[in-house]
């Protein structure tokens, strides 16, 4: 994903209204107030894993990320007593994981997912792997981020005919209708699912560099990319126009400010 964690820990004030959300789902849901063993799966930098100590005091944490530089930033930032962090790529086959990753199956209370389950495409592995790993009354609390429909801002006839044959990214519907799918495959079939709109300001200067995550999102699905160098710039556009609000009022500092709507799916999977 070309992301510098440090940059990430700077503005990820956006992940934790969200990651916020899910801990109160966490503590509606698990009523013995009892947290031996939470896995935080894309942990990223650390942010949510220190989130949770802080929390719901879980006896133990374990982080992991594909991202071997997010992995070495928590474990030198955001280490804990009670932490562990991985290398480990949640769609893996599950007979490739890491070896002291295997040893907790069936011992997972709680899995908790935030702003990352959006990267991975195969779900039925993820899925499968995380029913693995969950106890017998654990439950899993995870959010799936929708990047937005661009198309239907992308204007005239020819220039959207244009992105649609070069851009083929899935529908809502889809992303979220497959994750269902693989739940249910993996014989986990309590599921609850809420959707809603958080809404994040940041200054402009900040926002001109976290646009790459939904550009970058966009264009795991490029199908053709001849003839169109410009495709970030077209995307940034699209991505804008979708979901962001220019606002009157400047921070404290003086920095114009956008205001940027996201679409969440919120999940709750008991075993
Ligand atoms: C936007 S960050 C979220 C970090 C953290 N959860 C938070 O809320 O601050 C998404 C993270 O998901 C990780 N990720 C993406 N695909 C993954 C996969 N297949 N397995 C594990 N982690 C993955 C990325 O490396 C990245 O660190």
């Amino acid at each position: 994903m070309d992301f510098d964690p440090s940059t990430y820990q700077e503005i990820s004030f956006d992940a934790i209204l969200p990651a916020k959300d899910l801990i109160k789902q966490i503590k509606e849901n698990n009523h013995d107030n009892k947290y031996p063993l939470v896995m935080d799966i894309g942990c990223g930098p650390g942010n949510t894993a220190k989130l949770l100590a802080k929390e719901i005091n879980p006896e133990h944490i374990v982080g992991v990320d594909i991202d071997p530089d997010m992995i070495a930033f928590a474990k030198q930032h955001n280490a804990m007593a009670n932490t562990d962090y991985y290398i480990q790529d949640i769609s893996q086959e599950w007979n490739q994981w890491d070896k002291s990753l295997q040893k907790l199956a069936g011992k997972v209370s709680i899995i908790f997912s935030n702003y990352a389950l959006h990267w991975v495409r195969e779900s039925e592995t993820a899925t499968k792997n995380m029913a693995k790993l969950l106890s017998n009354n654990g439950i899993i609390v995870m959010n799936i981020l929708y990047c937005g429909d661009i198309y239907r801002n992308a204007g005239t006839d020819e220039r959207r005919a244009q992105l649609e044959r070069q851009l083929r990214y899935p529908s809502e519907q889809q992303v979220i209708g497959q994750w269902v799918t693989a739940f249910k495959s993996a014989g986990l079939n309590r599921i609850d699912i809420k959707y809603w709109e958080p809404k994040s300001i940041y200054p402009v200067k900040v926002y001109d560099e976290f646009i790459q995550w939904p550009v970058n999102w966009y264009k795991q699905f490029l199908t053709d990319s001849t003839g169109n160098e410009d495709i970030d710039k077209v995307l940034r556009e699209l991505i804008l126009t979708d979901r962001a609000r220019k606002m009157s009022e400047k921070s404290p500092k003086g920095e114009d400010l956008i205001e940027i709507k996201q679409e969440l799916w919120n999940f709750v999977i008991r075993k």
